[in-house]
Parts: structure tokens; C-alpha cells; sequence
């Protein structure tokens, strides 16, 4: 079986950034991991429903329809993964607009079963100073406090993924300008 390794972190703490960087060095290592975007699997499900024009819209969406489009992106990369290494880029929770929602539910968790929950965390004001600077993406506008109890929530049910699944759960800093070093800090849980 290959080792299943989640990511996540709140939008625009640099995620992918830190996957891509990682991948790369394991890749010159000849270590190779399939890369999952979730949101990616949501979206596409989405876009062809006619349900939203961009991925951003997604979390604005009725809670019965994100859970379905959850459900369908968890099975869609259940599928796919057989004895590959898998990497999936997510969302320990997503803000909606009637509170956190579980990016991990259940019904998801039966279907991945990661060996590994990462969260991508960093220092409210540069999460803030990043969403600003990404003009490619429509993000919520909050403040640092706001983001700061997102990453405190994170922090909570990913314990309970921990609970559910035996998982364990690993921290990686992405401050500015130590980027290198959150790469080295995942790379080290991948390899
Ligand atoms: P997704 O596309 O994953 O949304 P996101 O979190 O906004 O992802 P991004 O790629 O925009 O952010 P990132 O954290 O990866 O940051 P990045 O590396 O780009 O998901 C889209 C939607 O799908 C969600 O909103 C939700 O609706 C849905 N979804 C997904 N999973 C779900 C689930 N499980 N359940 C329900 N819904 C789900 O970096 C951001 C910026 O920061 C870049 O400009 C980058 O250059 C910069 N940066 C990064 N690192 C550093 C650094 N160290 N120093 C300085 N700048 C840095």
C-alpha cells in the first residue's frame, strides 16, 4: 500500500507552494508521490453542473451540496490511488457562510484513510499580507484574528481525524522568506 498523506492549511498559507517545492526534492531523490488537488475533483463536478464559474464560489455553496461534492471528489481520488504514494492538497476545514464546515468528514475519511494529516500553518498577518498580494484568486477579506481562530479550529478537528483514523498529525511552518524550511519539514514525513 502506498502512504496517503494529507495537506492542509487555510486558503493562501501556501499550501501548494510547499507540496510543489516538496515534490521536487523528493522527485531528484526518486521518491515519487501522485499530487491530488481536492478542490480540483470538487470543481470539476461543479463546473459541470453548472453550479459555480470558479473554485472560490465552491465554499459559498449550500452545505448539502458541498458534502456531495466532497463525497464525490473522496471517492474519485479513493479510486485512483491503489499502491501509488498519494499527496492530497485540502482543507482540514472550510469557512461557509454558516460556519466551519469539515473538510474531512467522515464519509471522507472512510475513503482515504491518510496515514498522515498536515497542517500548513504560519503567522495570521502573512496569510493576510498573501491573500492580498494573489490577484488569480477571489479570497475572503478577514482580518488577522479572524484567520487566527480558522487555524485554531483547524488545529481541533484535525485531532478528531487523528481519533478517527489512527492518523498522525504533523505541523509545518511556512513563514516568509523560510520556505525552504516548511519544504524540508514535509519532505521529511514523505519520504
Ligand atoms: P483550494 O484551491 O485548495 O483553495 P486554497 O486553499 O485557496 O488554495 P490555494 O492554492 O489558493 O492556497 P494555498 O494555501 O495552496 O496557497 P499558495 O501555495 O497558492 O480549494 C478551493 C476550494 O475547494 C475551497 O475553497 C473549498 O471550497 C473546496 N475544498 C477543497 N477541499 C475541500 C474539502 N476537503 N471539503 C470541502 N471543500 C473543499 O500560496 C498563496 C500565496 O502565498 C502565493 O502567492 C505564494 O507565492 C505565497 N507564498 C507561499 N509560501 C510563501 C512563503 N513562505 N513566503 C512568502 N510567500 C509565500
Amino acid at each position: 500500500m502506498g502512504k496517503k498523506v494529507v495537506v492542509t492549511g487555510v486558503p493562501g498559507v501556501g499550501k501548494t507552494t510547499v507540496i510543489n517545492g516538496a515534490m521536487e526534492r523528493l522527485a531528484a531523490e526518486g521518491v515519487s508521490y501522485e499530487p491530488v488537488n481536492f478542490g480540483t475533483f470538487m470543481f470539476d463536478v461543479a463546473k459541470k453542473e453548472n453550479l459555480v464559474s470558479n473554485r472560490d464560489e465552491m465554499r459559498k455553496l449550500g452545505k448539502d451540496v458541498q458534502k456531495r461534492l466532497q463525497q464525490a471528489a473522496a471517492s474519485g481520488i479513493a479510486a485512483m490511488s491503489g499502491d501509488a504514494n498519494i499527496i492530497v492538497d485540502t482543507h482540514s476545514s472550510v469557512k461557509t457562510p454558516t460556519g466551519f464546515l469539515a473538510g474531512l468528514p467522515e464519509w471522507v475519511l472512510r475513503e482515504l484513510m491518510p496515514d498522515i494529516v498536515v497542517l500548513v500553518e504560519t503567522d495570521p498577518d502573512q496569510i493576510l499580507m498573501r491573500r492580498l498580494g494573489d490577484e488569480s484568486r477571489t479570497r475572503d477579506m478577514e482580518g488577522s484574528r479572524a484567520i487566527a481562530e480558522h487555524q485554531e479550529f483547524n488545529r481541533a478537528v484535525a485531532a478528531a481525524y487523528a481519533m478517527y483514523t489512527g492518523c498522525t498529525i504533523k505541523i509545518v511552518r511556512n513563514e516568509n522568506f523560510l520556505l525552504e524550511q516548511g519544504i524540508d519539514d514535509l519532505v521529511s514525513v514523505l519520504r
